[in-house]
């Protein structure tokens, strides 16, 4: 696993930012795996000024993103396809018929979910995933306790988890309980992911996510089980790791020999 710990989160969007375009511009009909929150916030903006001012195209990139509320529809100002639409969609040159955020209002959630396999499987997998944490170590919305086989579901949000969004919400009554996600072993097949997390808020589920034990009851923590991860850190959601020192030394040594050391 690589950690990059910079000063400020512009900093740390704009190295994401980096590391996906060097990746977009290796493949073609390149799948990119998305996540939605205030994390991914200032990597959605470095994109959008490297397809503005520096041509970096997304004509052939194929998007899915990680979950979406269950019973809120696309036109809902909370629902993960507006928030998409509007802080990335938008603003590149995607085809929006390339660019899949799950159907919050799927009556057969089932059957939605196994075709959301289906369809990341015919794209050739994913290629690379974007993703968050959420204060219990959420994942998607993997809450406490999923499997790490787990795979694209309905899954129940955790009451942390509503209490958390209910700022973007006028009500925590109007917080959706339900949410459809892919799993974590849904995550764990992407070929590469990347982790950013920024905030003093986010510092304890940091370190116990890269420094403790591997658990269920951190969904985050699987993250320890794929071969190529790379984790974005701000010196305040690093704050609490006992090793930052060395993932430093690591990143020199990285540089060193002039290759990526997962
Ligand atoms: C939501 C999303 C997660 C996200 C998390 C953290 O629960 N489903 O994918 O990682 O929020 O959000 P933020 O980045 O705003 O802290």
């Amino acid at each position: 696993m690589r950690v990059i710990i910079r000063k400020t989160y512009d900093e740390i969007s704009a190295e994401a930012a980096m590391l996906i375009r060097a990746r977009m511009l290796r493949k073609k009909n390149f799948v990119l795996g998305l996540a939605t929150g205030s994390s991914p916030l200032g990597l959605y903006r470095e994109l959008i000024r490297l397809h503005r001012q520096e041509g970096l195209s997304f004509k052939n990139v194929i998007t899915f993103n990680l979950d979406e509320y269950y019973g809120i529809g696309p036109g809902h100002p909370q629902s993960y396809r507006y928030f998409m639409n509007e802080n990335l969609f938008n603003h590149i040159d995607i085809k929006k018929s390339a660019t899949h955020v799950p159907d919050g209002l799927a009556k057969d959630f089932e059957k939605f979910c196994r075709g959301y396999e289906n369809a990341i499987k015919k794209a050739g997998g994913i290629d690379l995933q974007v993703l968050g944490i959420g204060s219990d170590g959420h994942i998607g919305f993997n809450e406490p306790g999923s499997a790490f086989t787990s795979r694209t579901r309905l899954i129940a949000l955790d009451e942390q988890t509503i209490a958390d969004n209910a700022r973007f919400f006028s009500k925590k009554e109007d917080v959706p309980r339900f949410a459809i996600s892919m799993g974590v072993g849904t995550i764990l097949e992407a070929r590469e992911l990347i982790l950013i997390a920024n905030g003093t808020k986010k510092a304890d589920i940091i370190a116990r996510t890269l420094e403790g034990p591997v658990t269920s009851l951190i969904s985050a923590t699987a993250i320890h089980f794929h071969p190529r991860v790379t984790v974005f850190l701000d010196e305040d959601a690093a704050s609490k790791l006992q090793r930052v020192g060395y993932y430093r030394f690591a990143e020199e040594s990285e540089k060193a020999i002039g290759k990526e050391i997962f």
